[in-house]
């Protein structure tokens, strides 16, 4: 599928096309087996500007809209959705967060090194009583002469174990979530643990982390916002269009795996390709791609021309997550048992995309906030 779009977001495109199929590829199935990246890929992609995208140049940024972060990660995670995620987390989240809400001491501390790859951050909002219910979260934040005690536990937490800072969510006032306040929390903090989740069904190249707040001290140049809550919440609308992003970018390589095998595999005497069955397979899997990307492409839109985007992006996240699971299902189907082994690429598609329907909030969550907007009846109360 192709729409207009200008020459500058073409050649990025292609520049993220051969990123991935120069950098990522070759390597996912082996990052996938040690559940780890090779961590030189970090710098590698805040050299070629993908950890900048978005940031003013000033402060190390690529600069280009949503519809150029977009395309960047569709290409990115056809290759890997775990190095699509640890930018999503510490450009989208983080360094875009600090871009929008800092100071201009911290801008100038943290987004240098964020979008240089030279740091990583990590979004510490999850804890293990409050997933889906972010504005109940327990971690708390005393104020002490001149700064903060933080105590509580984070979980699930994406670059959790590698991140330099930690876009920290704690309770500073009352119940709910108005008494949510964020900080910049500095990893190496005495008091700050974070141990590795291993054994994920997916994202395995990814650090994901449970995190332990223990007495960390922190300055009152660690506050991001007082308004925590409502700061995280605008996050993850822009988080979820590029969670879609990514799921449109692994159903397009589940599509593409499928599609070349459909057509080399032989039975019966001719390629799989030409029974009208496999068709029906291949043709649901370009639909709901295509489908998936127009409407993650109309939040960028919507966001590039500074108009709500916030219900789109809970359609785009929902309708992409759970077709990038279908696809990938799809792709196995095709490949038959060769899809079951590790050896070709759609089984990893299938399990890295199952989460998307977890995190940065369930389908549940998303159909819940579309209803919301639809009826104007809040469910969460
Ligand atoms: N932008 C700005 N402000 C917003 C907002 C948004 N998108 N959404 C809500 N707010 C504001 C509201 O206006 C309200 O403010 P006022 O009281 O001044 O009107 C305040 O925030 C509270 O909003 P709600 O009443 O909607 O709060 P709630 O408790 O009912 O929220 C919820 C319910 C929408 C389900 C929310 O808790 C939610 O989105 N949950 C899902 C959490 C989630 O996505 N977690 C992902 C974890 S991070 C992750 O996965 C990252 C990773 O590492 C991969």
């Amino acid at each position: 599928m192709d729409l207009t779009l200008s020459d500058e977001h073409r050649q990025l495109r292609e520049l993220a096309r051969r990123f991935t199929d120069e950098r990522i590829v070759p390597h996912a199935t082996r990052w996938d087996r040690d559940e780890a990246i090779d961590r030189d890929l970090v710098p590698a992609l805040g050299q070629v500007g993908f950890l900048g995208l978005g940031i003013d140049e000033t402060y190390g940024g690529s600069g280009g809209d949503n519809l150029a972060y977009c395309l960047v990660l569709e290409e990115i995670a056809r290759g890997d959705s775990a190095v699509r995620g640890i930018i999503s987390v510490s450009l989208g989240l983080v360094a875009k967060s600090i871009a929008k809400h800092g100071t201009e001491e911290q801008k100038q501390r943290w987004l240098p090194g964020l979008t240089a790859g030279a740091e990583l951050g990590c979004f510490a909002l999850t804890e293990p009583g409050t997933g889906s219910d972010a504005g109940s979260l327990a971690t708390k934040a005393t104020k002490t002469g001149n700064g903060w005690v933080i105590n509580g536990r984070k979980v699930f937490i994406t670059n959790g174990t590698w991140a330099d800072v930690a876009l920290v969510f704690a309770r500073t006032g009352g119940p709910g979530p108005k008494g949510v306040s964020a900080f910049l929390v500095p990893t190496g903090q005495e008091g700050f643990t974070a141990t590795e989740i291993k054994g994920k069904l997916g994202m395995r190249g990814q650090a994901t982390a449970e995190i332990t707040l223990d007495d960390v001290h922190v300055g009152d140049d660690a506050l991001l916002s007082e308004e925590g809550f409502k700061l995280a919440m605008g996050a993850l609308d822009k988080g979820r269009m590029s969670v879609a992003a990514g799921c449109v970018g692994a159903a397009r390589g589940a599509l593409e795996a499928a599609l070349a095998y459909a057509k080399e595999r032989e039975q019966f005497g001719k390629p799989i390709a030409a029974f009208q069955l496999v068709q029906e397979l291949l043709a649901d899997m370009a639909v709901e791609t295509d489908a998936a990307r127009l409407l993650t492409w109309r939040v960028a839109d919507l966001a590039d021309r500074n108009l709500p985007f916030g219900t789109e992006a809970s359609m785009a996240k929902l309708f992409a997550s759970e077709a990038a699971v279908k696809v990938a299902n799809n792709a196995i189907q095709v490949f038959g048992g060769y899809g079951y082994i590790d050896e070709y690429p759609v089984g990893k598609y299938l399990r890295d995309a199952r989460v998307t329907t977890l995190y940065e909030g369930t389908s549940q969550i998303q159909k819940l906030l579309i209803g919301r907007a639809l009826t104007g009846i809040n469910a969460f109360v």
